[in-house]
Formats: C-alpha cells, sequence, structure tokens
C-alpha cells in the first residue's frame, strides 16, 4: 500500500485499509467481519501464520474482495470517488474513453478496471 497513490498524494487524503475493506453499513458490516474472522483472523488460529501460507491463500483472498466489491457496484471506492464528480477533460485520453464508455453507462464497475490499485496482484 505505501508505494501507491493511496498511501501519499498531493491529495494528502489516505485510504486506509478499512476505508476499502470494512462496509460503513452496520449489516454488511456484520457480515463482511464474521467472514473476515475467518480470514485476517485466520493468523490468530495458525492457518495462515506464515508468509508462505499467506502466499498460497492469496488469490483466493483477492478473488472475495473483488467478488464483494463487483456485487456491491464498488461501493467502498465510491465512498470517496464519485464517477459523477469525474471531470472527464482533466483525466488522460485513455481514462477519459474508459470510463464515458463504461463507467457512466454502468456497463462495468471500478474493480472490473481497477484490480491490483493498492497491493501488488497476487501471482496468476
Ligand atoms: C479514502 C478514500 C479513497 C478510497 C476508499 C479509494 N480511493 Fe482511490 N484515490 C483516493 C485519492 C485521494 C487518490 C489520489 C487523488 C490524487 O491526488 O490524484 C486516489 C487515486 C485513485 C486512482 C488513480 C491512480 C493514479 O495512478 O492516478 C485510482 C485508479 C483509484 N484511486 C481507484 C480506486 C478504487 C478502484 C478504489 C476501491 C477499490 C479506491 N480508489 C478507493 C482516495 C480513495
Ligand atoms: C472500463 C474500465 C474502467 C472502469 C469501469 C473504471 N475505470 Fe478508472 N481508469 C480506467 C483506465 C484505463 C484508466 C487509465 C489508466 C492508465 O492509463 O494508467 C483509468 C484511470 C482512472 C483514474 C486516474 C485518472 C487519469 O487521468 O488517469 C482514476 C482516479 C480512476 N480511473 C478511478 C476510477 C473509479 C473510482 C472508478 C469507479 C467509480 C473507475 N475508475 C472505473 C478504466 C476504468
Ligand atoms: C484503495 C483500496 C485498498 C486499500 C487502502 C487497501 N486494500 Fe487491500 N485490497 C484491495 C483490493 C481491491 C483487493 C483485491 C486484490 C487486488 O485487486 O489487489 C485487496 C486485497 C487484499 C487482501 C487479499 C490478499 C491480496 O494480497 O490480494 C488483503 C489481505 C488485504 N487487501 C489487506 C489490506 C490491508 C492490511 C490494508 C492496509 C494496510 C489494505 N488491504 C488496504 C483494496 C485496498
Amino acid at each position: 500500500l505505501k508505494g501507491t497513490i493511496h498511501y501519499n498524494n498531493r491529495s494528502g487524503v489516505r485510504a486506509t485499509c478499512p476505508d476499502c475493506h470494512v462496509p460503513h453499513n452496520w449489516t454488511d458490516k456484520i457480515v463482511r467481519k464474521m467472514q473476515a474472522s475467518k480470514e485476517v483472523w485466520g493468523k490468530v488460529f495458525g492457518t495462515m501464520n506464515t508468509r508462505e501460507k499467506f502466499l498460497e491463500k492469496r488469490l483466493e483472498l483477492a478473488q472475495h474482495e473483488w467478488h464483494r466489491l463487483k456485487s456491491n457496484n464498488s461501493l467502498e471506492c465510491r465512498n470517496c470517488h464519485s464517477a459523477e464528480s469525474m471531470d472527464f477533460n482533466r483525466q488522460s485520453p485513455r481514462a477519459q474513453a474508459m470510463h464515458s464508455k463504461f463507467l457512466i453507462t454502468r456497463e462495468k464497475t471500478c474493480i472490473d478496471c481497477h484490480k491490483g490499485i493498492a497491493h501488488k496482484l497476487p501471482d496468476m
């Protein structure tokens, strides 16, 4: 995370772990925490207590997050970023083209195109 724009940027807004991983909504939060207690706290119970075991499980954990963000329309991203507030004229031509073609038409959501924005991607 530390090497990415979500940690350090000209705006001084930092995204921390819970901003992306813990839902704000209470019921979602509790459900997620129960799932997380199997994952993050897997460490406590010894299933993921070494880096090697983490790396082994990493793709699966990432897939859970992709699935979660896909099914909530990238809600945690949208807590900070709003498509409506984007000034496409100030975005790179590539971003502009993709956002106007697929984002505002709701054909795709943030996580469809922006995987690996805060971490190195798992070995795929
Ligand atoms: C806590 C607020 C916050 C959250 C949550 C957040 N972001 Fe960001 N994001 C930012 C800020 C701040 C920047 C940097 C803006 C700047 O100064 O240019 C940024 C930058 C980006 C960039 C630009 C990368 C670049 O190299 O210019 C992308 C893409 C992005 N975010 C996608 C996402 C996605 C996808 C999610 C959800 C998984 C997400 N963000 C969640 C605040 C957030
Ligand atoms: C259809 C694919 C697609 C979707 C959906 C999408 N993006 Fe992007 N986005 C891109 C591409 C491609 C770029 C340019 C990346 C590059 O050139 O490195 C980009 C760039 C950005 C940038 C940097 C702006 C710039 O000028 O490069 C931000 C911030 C960003 N996206 C945020 C988001 C957020 C937040 C969402 C969801 C609300 C989202 N994007 C949805 C493809 C997408
Ligand atoms: C800007 C959003 C964002 C922030 C901040 C963020 N993550 Fe993530 N995280 C993701 C996304 C998206 C994935 C899904 C995999 C991917 O695309 O990289 C993920 C995946 C993960 C995974 C699954 C395994 C893996 O490596 O992919 C773990 C564990 C994780 N994050 C922990 C953390 C921790 C701990 C922090 C704080 C130090 C953090 N994340 C901060 C967005 C974020």
